[in-house]
């Protein structure tokens, strides 16, 4: 029978017959047997496998690293744990430690040490927890927003529209001389010549979306956005996963705001529930951590937020104003002085919000949030879209046109609000992973996209 580490201590079958295949962990060579603990890839856990000196197993070859097929008979130790007696131990290939492997058995590495070797990172047991853990919040979140009747789309990759404005899209052309000649029309700019417009990796899915949910109700995607912002803060990636909401029939941010929150207590509850073994193993945290799940996330207006910077001016490089907005360190500050809950600010000023944000009624403010989460700062940026057709026209960029934006809103338009929850902040947040290159496998941020 073939197992998975993972299957086997889930459900072992003692005296039974199996077969593992994984990485050597770690190796001690002793008189009478041999004790490998042996990992692969499916859980934190190890399991020991016993290899009596009968055996005549060649050990020169058998380091920590080397791949092996191991099979023998399921035992439990005298500890209570399962172990497996080897009948038969294969080296499938050996690790070899003269080529300059990087990382020692049972020796901790900091993340930018192992960050140098990110085609090897996940030897290491943090990352392989990480990435664990990374799979299933993927799938938890595709399960909540199934639980709330919100169908699931594919938006493209490719758009012409620069959904928010900030001039930080990466440009996309065919890489081939002979095709973009033989498209080429007279005078049409190298950029345009393959769609006949300038084209771009999108920065967001939202417009795509709002069209989707005019007919087909509330709709998310999950998929990758990219922005060419020259930051190498350790919030920013040039290529990251963006779960991306359209609520549809939408009036007010309330309701939105209560979505998001009961989203992340489901999802976080559901991580804690079903992976906490590699959440440990991650990062040393356990439940204790998660106070925050227990308690109704905060709401506050940008100006309330503004008051309680300016009332504590003296923590700051920089002073917050409302021209310019939060940065990280205000974002930061502002949930820790909140007692480290989630925080929702709200009713934000207008110039600070895309042209799509929905018009407060009385005020030069729009109904857009951001939910600043512990240690990260903003993780969710979203809000109600301007549903007032005639204002929408006048805002609408003239740059990049958007006949299409407005046209879906003359056939039976609706309100709608949406959001988009940046997935590898999120796994920052409940990790407390201090860096976000360390959430994705292959991180890409400036000057760094060889591998
Ligand atoms: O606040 P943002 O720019 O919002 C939008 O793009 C909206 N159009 C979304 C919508 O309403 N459908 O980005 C949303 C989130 C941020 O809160 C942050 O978590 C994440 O995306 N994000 C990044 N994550 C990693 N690296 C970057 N460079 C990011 N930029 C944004
Ligand atoms: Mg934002």
């Amino acid at each position: 029978k073939k197992y998975s580490i993972c299957s086997l201590l889930r459900n072992p079958e003692l005296g039974s017959e199996i077969e593992i295949k994984g990485w050597i962990a770690n190796i001690r060579k002793q008189k009478h047997n041999i004790f490998i603990d042996v990992k692969d890839g499916s859980t934190s856990e190890q399991v020991q496998v016993i290899v009596s000196s009968d055996l005549n197993v060649n050990t020169k070859e058998l380091s920590a690293g080397s791949s092996i097929i191991t099979s023998g008979s399921i035992v439990k130790s005298p500890k209570g744990n399962i172990e497996i007696l080897a009948k038969k131990i294969k080296l499938i290939s050996k690790c070899s430690t003269e080529e300059g492997y990087p990382f020692a058995p049972r020796k901790e590495y900091s993340p930018e040490y192992i960050r140098q070797y990110l085609h090897l990172r996940t030897k290491t047991n943090h990352f392989a927890s990480l990435l664990r853990v990374r799979n299933s919040a993927v799938l938890a979140f595709h399960s909540a927003f199934q639980d709330e009747g919100v169908i699931n789309v594919h938006t493209p990759i490719l758009t012409s529209n620069d959904c928010e404005g900030a001039g930080e899209t990466f440009k996309v052309i065919p890489d081939n001389e002979h095709l973009l000649k033989s498209m080429a029309k007279s005078g049409v700019h190298v950029d345009e010549i393959f769609f006949n417009k300038k084209s771009y990796l999108t920065v967001s899915a939202q417009f795509h979306l709002e069209a989707l949910a005019n007919g087909l109700g509330s709709v998310y995607t999950f998929g990758p956005t990219f922005r060419a912002e020259n930051s190498k803060s350790r919030f920013h990636l040039a290529e990251f996963y963006m779960i991306e909401v359209e609520i549809a029939f939408l009036e007010e941010l309330k309701p939105l705001l209560n979505f998001v929150e009961r989203l992340l207590k489901k999802v976080t509850n559901n991580l804690l529930d079903n992976n906490i073994s590699d959440i440990v193993s991650c990062q040393g945290i356990n439940r204790t951590e998660f106070e925050w799940l227990e308690k109704d996330f905060v709401i506050l207006s940008f100006d309330e937020a503004l008051n309680i910077l300016n009332c504590n001016a003296s923590q700051f490089k920089k002073l917050a104003n409302a021209q310019n907005g939060f940065n990280k360190e205000h974002e930061i500050f502002l949930v820790k002085y909140l007692g480290n809950i989630p925080t929702f600010i709200i009713d934000w000023p207008r110039h600070l919000k895309p042209f799509y944000m929905k018009e407060c009624k009385n005020d030069s403010k729009v109904l857009a949030f951001d939910l600043l989460a512990p240690d990260v700062g903003e993780i969710v940026g979203g809000g109600l879209r301007e549903d007032d057709f005639q204002k929408l026209e006048e805002k609408l960029p003239k740059e990049g046109v958007l006949e299409w934006y407005l046209d879906f809103r003359k056939f039976g338009g609706i309100s709608t609000g949406g959001f988009g929850l940046g997935f590898e902040r999120y796994l920052q947040t409940i990790l407390k992973i201090d860096n976000i290159k360390d959430t994705i496998p292959f991180p890409r941020w400036p000057h760094n996209c060889s591998l």
